[in-house]
């Protein structure tokens, strides 16, 4: 093979390499969005429960990088997902809003005239949010 077009391939590698690494930084963190947008207020921007809402609320927003120490080192995936979604703890005394309710609104805003399945659409976004959680535990 000649230097010149051996030059070529790799040049074309590397731009390839290039533009798989830019897509995968472009790709949106669902996850942290959502938390940023919805739960930082109260919880924290770092989720260690200091949000700036807290003054306002009759208990502090608990800790959320600790779910898993407080659970053996156990992420508690399905009882977080509960507790976000609003079936878990009680109903309508507690400070922390009910976001299955809150998505089930935001799909119909989302989507106007077309058909959509509210259950997909909020159990996406609640999925998002634990796995977002689950990468902010402490040991
Ligand atoms: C208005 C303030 C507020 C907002 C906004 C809020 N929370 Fe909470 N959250 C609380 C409070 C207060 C508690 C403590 C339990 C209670 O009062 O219901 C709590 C409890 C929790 C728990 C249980 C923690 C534990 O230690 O068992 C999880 C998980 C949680 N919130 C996740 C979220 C997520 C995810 C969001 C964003 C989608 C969010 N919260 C938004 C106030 C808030």
């Amino acid at each position: 093979m000649k230097i010149q077009q051996a030059a070529k391939l790799l040049l074309l590698g590397l731009t390839a390499t290039a533009c798989t690494v830019a897509l995968a930084q472009k790709r949106p963190d669902l996850g942290k969005r959502e938390y940023e947008n919805n739960c930082a207020v109260c919880h924290g921007s770092d989720a260690k429960g200091k949000g700036v809402y807290n003054n306002f609320l009759k208990t502090d927003a608990p800790d959320l990088t600790t779910l898993a120490k407080r659970n053996g080192g156990v992420f508690p995936v399905a009882n977080t997902f509960e507790i976000i979604e609003g079936a878990g703890k009680g109903h309508g005394t507690r400070d922390m809003p009910i976001w299955g309710q809150e998505y089930k609104v935001r799909a119909g805003e989302y989507y106007v005239d077309v058909p959509y399945n509210p259950e997909a659409f909020v159990s996406g976004r609640i999925l998002a949010l634990v796995e977002h959680l689950s990468r902010l535990q402490v040991k």
